[in-house]
């Protein structure tokens, strides 16, 4: 396999520097190094960081191919600077037993464009009931080690209980999509004043923290490791962060829509908006970059949830919730973290790679920039500035809320141990 040496980065975010790829290892990391015959990827003025590492995608495959596929969704993850990503098990059929996982782990390795990492359903069919063959997802060739209902919330504590200690012997994780039902039977968007101005079903607060505050108490009994999914509210920042103080092994995740939006937006009644858990408040806002600065929230994952034009393309209450994110995450964190001066591109590196790829115990991916070190790798332009255009996603769905809004920074070169998966900001 050829060299490649990237001449001059900021390796996140830091120093200039050159960094020498061979095969697929990162073979030495310096200033000056000699070209010697490999192809010389110029980056000066852009930053080096490890490639992104996403906790919560969602695929689609198999059953919903319209939507996306495995190969469509590992090129989006690509384009946005991804060499790996965690397939959640809300497809057609649920991914709850080893033949489904391992199916989609093959399809990931047919992609070549990001690694696949299948996410095995908690219980069977995501109905809640019944355990799912989490051991045997586990053995199986896909090794499943993170286990979510999401879509749906495993409301059942029996149930819940039981994955915690399940999941324990061979060091698991349950991803647990936080929504009380009964809260939120009907809701179309968060509870408040902008829901109770246009008459929809509102969605409070609490029913996402009182989930969480019986999650993080039955980890903690349980002795086992919960992660909580696209953390949403205030409060439930404020669960975590005492969780966390009690030193409970429970960690945490922001989507970037999140970091950005609000329920205002929902007056436009554009269905584009409407998503699970709902875009929420300023004050809320507010508190999820806090707590992603300050470590409370571990991680930012997309949910990167594409639907297909005709259920986005209609009135609010019929409308599919979910919006695609895997191309436009590291501008969002960017544009609401960086540029706001609350994380760095070390940080930035932290809460995209090497933590989302230790929640998942992924190996070989959330490594250091240096020699001996896989080459997954992924090279930023900061200075970039452009309008989000849908037309160009590799996505196979177009249901972004940003379309056309402008936002900063550009995914140039993202290496997949060592070949490059895009080039000069095209895939290869
Ligand atoms: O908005 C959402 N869409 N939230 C979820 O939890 C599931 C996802 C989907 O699968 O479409
Ligand atoms: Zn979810």
């Amino acid at each position: 396999m050829s060299k490649t040496l990237i001449r001059g980065a900021k390796v996140l975010g830091g120093e200039a520097l050159d960094v020498l790829v061979d095969g697929e290892t990162v073979a030495a990391v310096g200033a000056g190094l000699d070209a010697d015959g490999a192809r010389v990827v110029e980056a000066e003025g852009q930053i080096l960081l490890p490639g992104l590492v996403d906790l919560h995608t969602h695929l689609r495959e198999p059953g919903r191919e319209d939507s996306e596929t495995v190969l469509t969704g590992t090129r989006a993850a690509a384009s946005g600077g991804y060499t790996a990503v965690h397939a959640m098990a809300n497809t057609f059929p649920v991914a709850d037993t080893a033949g489904v996982v391992e199916q989609v782990w093959r399809l990931g390795r047919e992609s070549g464009y990001c690694d696949v990492q299948p996410v095995g359903a908690v219980t069977v069919g995501l109905e809640g009931k019944q355990l799912a063959e989490l051991g045997a997802m586990h053995d199986s060739a896909a090794s499943v080690r993170v286990f979510s209902d999401d879509g749906k919330c495993v409301d059942d504590a029996v149930i819940m209980r039981r994955a915690l200690e399940y999941v324990k012997a061979f060091d698991g994780v349950i991803a647990q999509h936080a929504q009380e039902p009964r809260l939120t039977e009907g809701a179309q968007m968060n509870e408040g004043t902008v829901s109770a101005e246009l008459g929809l079903g509102g969605w409070p607060a609490v029913a996402e923290e009182s989930i969480i505050a019986r999650d993080v108490l039955l980890a903690a009994h349980v002795g086992s490791r919960v992660h909580i999914c696209h953390l949403s509210t205030a409060g439930s920042v404020e669960i975590v962060r005492w969780a966390k103080s009690k030193g409970w092994n429970v960690t945490a995740e922001v989507t970037p829509h999140h970091l950005l939006l609000t329920d205002e937006l929902v007056r436009s009644y554009d269905p584009v908006y409407k998503v699970n858990p709902p875009l929420r408040t300023e004050a809320d806002v507010t508190a999820l970059r806090e707590a992603l600065a300050d470590g409370t929230i571990d991680c930012v994952a997309t949910d990167h949830a594409p639907h297909p034009h005709e259920d986005k393309d209609c009135e609010w209450g019929a409308a599919a919730m979910g919006m695609v994110g895997l191309e436009t995450a590291l501008s969002v964190v960017q544009h609401t973290m960086v540029e706001t001066g609350l994380l760095d591109w070390a940080g930035v590196a932290d809460r995209m790679s090497f933590r989302p790829a230790a929640i998942g115990r992924l190996a070989g991916h959330g490594r250091p920039v240096s020699a001996g070190e896989p080459a997954n790798l992924v090279l930023v332009d900061p200075s970039y500035r452009g309008a989000v255009d849908s037309a160009r996603f590799a996505s196979r769905s177009r249901n972004t809320p940003y379309q056309g809004r402008e936002l900063p920074g550009r995914v140039t070169h993202t290496f997949l141990r060592g070949r490059a998966t895009v080039m000069d900001g095209k895939l290869v």
